[in-house]
């Protein structure tokens, strides 16, 4: 057969499918998070609903994705720039003596993973950075320095949430370089937290950190990778969906 009607009948199963998708799976809604729909399902709804890839849970009223080996609450999905939202978590709003209870960082991530932190545009190069690290660290000496954000600070009277190990604790949000980095520190946990708007350069304070844990963070579901999505009527296509269910 030649190739070009190959691709048609491709083409046609694909957008088939598609719609039969559209039209067969109703949205799900779990607590806060209201129109949970393709690439998403709920591990609740049917299989041939969604990607397999994108499986959510709902526990208690809230929406959880496992996401590597931590379960981060789904805060928003924006099916327009195509993000989800994320919050670690031990992260309680205005307690800043809540901390991360996972580890996340560039490290977590590899090629080909179902979340991004970038987003890329066309020309397959990264357009926006949608995260930044946020690094929580206790140290045998005090540091003095402005990249070193002193986290006892965040509640009057109280002795920090790093105060248990009995070291000075900082978080520093910004890129530290080899000669940034205090001899005497150690890293407790380290996340993520949005790199979008104007917030994050703002953040001078152990609060404006906390706000945006509290905030979280965006990942990307369209890969970077190419072939390139491609749309197809009301469906986006992936290079993902080739594999099967
Ligand atoms: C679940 O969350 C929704 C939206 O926040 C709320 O309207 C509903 O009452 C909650 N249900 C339960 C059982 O908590
Ligand atoms: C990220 O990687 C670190 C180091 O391998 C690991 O300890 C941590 O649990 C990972 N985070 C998640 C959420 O899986
Ligand atoms: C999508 O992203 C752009 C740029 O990152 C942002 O300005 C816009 O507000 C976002 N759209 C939505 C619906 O969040
Ligand atoms: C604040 O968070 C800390 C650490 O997780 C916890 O021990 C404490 O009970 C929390 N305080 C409140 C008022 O919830
Ligand atoms: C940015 O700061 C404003 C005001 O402090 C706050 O309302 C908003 O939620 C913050 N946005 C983020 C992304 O943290």
């Amino acid at each position: 057969m030649p190739l070009r009607f190959l691709i048609l009948i491709f083409f046609f199963l694909f957008s088939h499918n598609c719609r039969a998708q559209n039209s067969q799976c109703s949205p799900s809604s779990c607590g806060k998070i209201q129109n949970i729909r393709y690439p998403f399902r709920l591990k609740s709804d049917p299989k041939t609903c969604g990607n397999k890839r994108y499986i959510l849970s709902c526990e208690n009223n809230v929406t959880i994705l496992d996401l590597y080996w931590g379960k981060y609450l789904v805060e928003a999905i924006d099916y327009i720039n195509h993000t989800i939202r994320l919050v670690d978590p031990n992260i309680q709003e205005g307690n800043c003596s809540s901390l991360p209870r996972y580890t996340l960082s560039n490290y977590n991530f590899s090629y080909n993973d179902p979340y991004e932190q970038h987003q890329w545009n066309n020309e397959g190069t990264v357009s926006v950075e949608l995260t930044k690290s946020v690094i929580f660290m206790s140290c045998e000496k005090p540091v003095k320095s402005y990249l070193y954000i002193d986290t006892p600070s965040c509640s009057n009277g109280s002795s920090g949430p790093l105060s248990q190990h009995k070291r000075h604790s900082y978080v520093v949000n910004r890129r530290l370089s080899i000669s940034d980095t205090a001899d005497s520190c150690r890293i407790e946990v380290m996340t993520l937290v949005s790199n979008l708007g104007k917030n994050y350069s703002n953040a001078s304070s152990f609060m404006d950190i906390h706000d945006q844990l509290t905030f979280g963070f965006e990942l990307s579901w369209i890969p970077g990778t190419k072939p390139l999505p491609i749309r197809i009527g009301n469906c986006i296509v992936f290079n993902f969906d080739y594999v099967p269910e």
